[in-house]
């Protein structure tokens, strides 16, 4: 049997877009099947299936009507008498009404097969699989760390993108042009921060975490190693009085009185990672009272101002690393030892350990080799009997801090904790005393507190018989490890621990 088709259809760029029409449409089901089959399939296999073969059997489609358009033309202007201006479908032709069924039931097929493939395009290119491993080595340090993170199972784009087609259509836009800066190399090492244009976290985080719904407090532990010979634990354990709450109830207090509903903070950042805050207003929405805090150590130029763009703070100006928190070297050596990954018997094992993780290597493979030999080195030339007595101790921790750098520190990206400030406590980063620092004054005298008791109490401190805990709702005073004649008083703790303290 020969199927017949119209005489317009009978031209080389037809038969082409036709014949690759069929190919690329066998192929693309074929990949499907694959695809659904196996579960773990190259992110690069998705992006041939959802963006380069749809693309390549449009293209071909449409490579069968500019061939007959293009014939129809020639016809036209040849010497025969051309009686009609349009093409006549008659469905009485055999021809006719072969092309006519393809036509229609192919259309009505591509639509439906194309609906189901757009939805599953959408699903993709939402994927954690495509936003963090496409471009491993851009997103690996982003990822690697999103894994450990408490989000490790909320998708990229729930924080990135959101619900709604506006977002979606913006983000996709934006990741046209990352997707060629990767492709070209052209893209900023580190990725900067803070991202221009984030979404508000009302709209993101706020679709999981409410803020009227958080109240109380939280207990949290804190285990340091100190940078002794016998690597000294000393313990801080506080309550952080989180609070929160609907401004018309009672629980409206504490540190999440600051994303209350009722009451609105916008702030003057001086540099990109508004690290420098000079310039804070409070606007009471319930009394309309405004209240304008400045840095009296160092104030804003009043002229600025007038014109500086202001930033309403939310989520982000605490929340900043929900997900991507790159660890200083003094907290992943503690977290390894906590873990007893790290034997803290070998003597002076944590200031040896964060020396090794927190230089500088040009690459990846560089650093995972110079820290073996950094602290096998070191104790072989010590101590050989101890070296020798404690070999097995000794190469299980080296593993163990290769694991703390490769998951926080990647040369390749320019990537450590010293380029992502982690803007939540004030230990290693200014956080916030970027505004309570105790030098923000309003002019009729009010000040953004420094009470060291304004945000947690301390239930328990110390270390061995130094150890103290209380019940007592005003907790205890501070009492530092190390005796530095009380400088913690007046300074930042982050202005000597950077993480690699001492
Ligand atoms: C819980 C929310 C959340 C999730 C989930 C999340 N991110 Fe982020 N991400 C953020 C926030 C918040 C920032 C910093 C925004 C800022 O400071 O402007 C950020 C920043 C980034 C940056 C900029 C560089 C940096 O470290 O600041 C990249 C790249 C990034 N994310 C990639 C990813 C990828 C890839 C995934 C999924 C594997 C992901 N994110 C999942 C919240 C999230
Ligand atoms: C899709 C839902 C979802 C979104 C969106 C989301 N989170 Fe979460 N968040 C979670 C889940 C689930 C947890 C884990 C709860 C747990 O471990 O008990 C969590 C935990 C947290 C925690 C507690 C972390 C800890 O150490 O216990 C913080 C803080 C947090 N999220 C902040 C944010 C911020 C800021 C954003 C926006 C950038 C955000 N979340 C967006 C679901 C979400
Ligand atoms: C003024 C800074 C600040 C702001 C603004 C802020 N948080 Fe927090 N949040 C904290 C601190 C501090 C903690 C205590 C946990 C810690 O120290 O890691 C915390 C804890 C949390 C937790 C875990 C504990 C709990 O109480 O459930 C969640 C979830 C959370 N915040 C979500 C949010 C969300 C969502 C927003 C925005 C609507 C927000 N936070 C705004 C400082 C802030
Ligand atoms: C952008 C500046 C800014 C940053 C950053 C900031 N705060 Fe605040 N904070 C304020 C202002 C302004 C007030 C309210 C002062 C007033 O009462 O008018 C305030 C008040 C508070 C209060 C209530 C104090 C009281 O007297 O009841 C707590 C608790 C608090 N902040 C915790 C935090 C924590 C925790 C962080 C860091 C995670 C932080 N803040 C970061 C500006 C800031
Ligand atoms: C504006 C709120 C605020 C003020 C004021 C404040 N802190 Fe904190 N502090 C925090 C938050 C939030 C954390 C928790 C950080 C985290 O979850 O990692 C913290 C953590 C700590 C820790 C544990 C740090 C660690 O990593 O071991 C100590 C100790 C501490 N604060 C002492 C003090 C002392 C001493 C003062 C007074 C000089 C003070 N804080 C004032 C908010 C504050
Ligand atoms: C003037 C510098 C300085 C300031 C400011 C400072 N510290 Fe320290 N801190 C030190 C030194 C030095 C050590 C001793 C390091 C060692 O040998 O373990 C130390 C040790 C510690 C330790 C023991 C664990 C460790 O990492 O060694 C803790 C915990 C600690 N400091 C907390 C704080 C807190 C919290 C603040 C802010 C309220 C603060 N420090 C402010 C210098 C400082």
């Amino acid at each position: 049997m020969q199927l017949k088709f119209p005489r317009l259809t009978h031209n080389r760029i037809s038969y082409i877009g036709a014949i690759g029409a069929i190919f690329v449409g066998i192929s693309i089901l074929l990949m499907f099947i694959t695809n659904s089959i196996l579960e773990d399939t190259n992110p690069y296999f998705g992006i041939l299936l959802y963006v380069i073969m749809p693309t390549a059997l449009i293209f071909s489609l449409i490579l069968i009507p500019i061939g007959m358009i293009r014939e129809w033309h020639r016809w036209r202007h040849s010497d025969k008498p051309v009686p009609v201006k349009w093409p006549i479908i008659d469905l009485n032709r055999g021809g006719h009404r072969n092309a006519m069924m393809v036509f229609v039931f192919g259309t009505i097929g591509f639509v439906l097969v194309s609906s189901f493939g757009v939805y599953q395009a959408y699903h993709f290119s939402e994927s954690v699989e495509f936003c963090g491993t496409t471009c491993h080595t851009v997103m690996n340090p982003q990822y690697t760390a999103y894994q450990e993170s408490p989000h490790a199972k909320v998708p990229c784009a729930s924080c990135h993108v959101g619900y709604g087609a506006g977002w979606y259509a913006k983000s996709k836009l934006s990741g046209a042009y990352q997707v060629y800066a990767a492709i070209a190399n052209r893209f900023p090492r580190p990725i900067p921060t803070p991202i221009k244009n984030l979404r508000p976290a009302q709209e993101t985080c706020e679709q999981c975490h409410w803020p009227e719904k958080t109240y109380g407090a939280q207990q949290r532990q804190f285990n340091h190693y100190m940078y002794d010979k016998e690597n000294t634990l000393w313990k801080i354990n506080m309550l952080i009085k989180t609070g929160g709450g609907d401004p018309q109830s009672e629980h409206a207090s504490g540190i999440h009185w600051h994303m209350n509903i009722g009451v609105e903070i916008e702030y003057i950042p001086r540099d990109e990672k508004r690290q420098d805050i000079p310039w804070v207003r409070v606007t009471d929405k319930l009394t309309n009272r405004v209240t304008i805090y400045q840095d009296t150590d160092n104030p804003m130029d009043p002229a600025k101002i007038e014109t500086a763009k202001k930033r309403k703070m939310d989520c982000l100006d605490c929340h900043n690393r929900p997900s991507h928190v790159f660890r200083t070297a003094d907290y992943a050596i503690d977290k390894m030892i906590s873990a007893r990954k790290i034997d803290r018997r070998i003597p002076e094992i944590k200031r040896i350990a964060v020396e090794a993780m927190s230089a500088e290597y040009p690459d990846k493979k560089t650093a995972l080799m110079d820290i073996a030999n950094y602290i096998s080195t070191h104790y072989r030339n010590q101590n050989d009997s101890l070296y020798r007595a404690m070999r097995t101790s000794i190469d299980k921790s080296i593993v163990a801090v290769q694991e703390a750098y490769s998951k926080n520190i990647f040369p390749e990206m320019k990537v450590r904790w010293t380029e992502y400030p982690n803007n939540i406590g004030h230990f290693t980063n200014v956080g916030c005393m970027r505004c309570h620092a105790g030098n923000h004054e309003s002019e009729d005298g009010l000040k953004i507190t420094h009470d060291c008791n304004a945000c947690h109490t301390i239930l328990a401190e110390g270390t061995g018989e130094d150890y103290e805990a209380t019940t007592s709702p005003d907790g205890l005073e501070f009492r530092h490890p190390e005796d530095i004649d009380e400088a913690w008083r007046e300074m930042g703790c982050y202005e000597c621990h950077d993480g690699t303290q001492p």
